[in-house]
């Protein structure tokens, strides 16, 4: 069972200055609540209770005025700082310690997960021993995304960052699983032409060993990437739709640690406190009474 998370949350956002000047782009809000509360709920679901959360060199103080350390969740969260971004595989190296002799799950801060049976698939893919995984899905734009081109029995063929030439339609999302050999090979990368350590030759390296599966999110389920302004409107609408109809929240963490019962009420009416009178409060309440 993989038991350790990194959701890598750092990056300039410069795309959405000037709103990320004075705050990292996860801590913007997705309708209701920071971004950065979405990837993190996934780990959770994963049950991945201890987690790493890298964050830009100078806005550790912004996270941990929002999650200070996973108590109040019933888990752990630790913080490091990456200088400068550097590219997705350098939290491997940046996470090295954390990571220890284990397997771990990555989640890139600005990724949204949202669909049935998707708890299940996560618990899966925490099962894996040797290897990596990634997780794909269906978009109209691949040129935006890395891709991954998949044969009939889902093993992938190749991979490519943006490709400008179709090669396929399948998106790899920002939710990946490794062996502990990632951070060996992370360490080994050379910086790619535009200056970053790029994850799809982290991912080519266990591709070209055999060592590279793919877990497939079908049309029942959502992923949305959060890179630009309009993104964010759009899965705000997505999660204000949702959470007005049916009355549950989407990634609200409290939630996911009672319900796997992770932490008692005590801790509910101490997250109530913290928050204050608010909504989100309200919601909390709802919970325990
Ligand atoms: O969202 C999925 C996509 O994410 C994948 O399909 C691509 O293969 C992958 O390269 C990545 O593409 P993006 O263009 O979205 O990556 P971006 O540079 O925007 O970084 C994603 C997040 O990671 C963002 O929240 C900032 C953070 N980040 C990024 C880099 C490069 C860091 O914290 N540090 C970094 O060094």
């Amino acid at each position: 069972m993989i038991k350790k998370g990194i959701i890598l949350a750092g990056g300039k956002g410069t795309r959405m200055s000037p709103l990320t000047k004075a705050v990292n782009k996860q801590l913007l809000p997705i309708y209701d609540k920071p971004l950065i509360f979405y990837p993190l709920s996934i780990l959770m679901l994963a049950n991945i209770k201890d987690i790493l959360i890298i964050v830009n060199k100078g806005q550790l103080h912004q996270y941990k005025k929002i999650i200070p350390d996973g108590k109040n969740l019933g888990i752990k969260i630790s913080y490091l700082e990456q200088d400068k971004p550097r590219g997705l595989p350098d939290a491997f190296v940046i996470g090295k310690k954390f990571i220890g002799k284990e397997n771990v799950a990555m989640i890139l801060g600005d990724n949204f997960f949202y669909g049935q049976n998707l708890t299940s698939k996560l618990i899966k893919n925490t099962r894996l021993k040797k290897g990596a995984r990634v997780v794909l899905h269906k978009v109209t734009k691949p040129d935006l995304f890395g891709v991954a081109k998949i044969n009939k029995n889902n093993k992938i063929i190749s991979i490519k960052e943006k490709p400008k030439k179709f090669l396929s339609d399948l998106a790899i999302t920002g939710l990946y699983f490794f062996d502990n050999n990632v951070v060996k090979f992370a360490e080994k990368l050379k910086p790619s032409k535009r200056g970053e350590v790029e994850i799809v030759d982290l991912l080519n390296i266990y591709r070209l060993k055999k060592q590279l599966t793919a877990d497939l999110i079908g049309r029942g389920g959502a992923w949305l990437d959060t890179g630009s302004i309009e993104d964010f409107y759009k899965t705000s609408a997505f999660v204000s739709a949702i959470e007005n109809r049916q009355g549950f929240k989407i990634a609200c963490l409290e939630e996911v640690s009672l319900n796997k019962k992770w932490i008692s009420k005590k801790e509910i009416k101490k997250s109530i406190k913290f928050y204050g009178n608010c909504e989100y409060s309200s919601y909390l309440r709802k919970l325990i009474n």
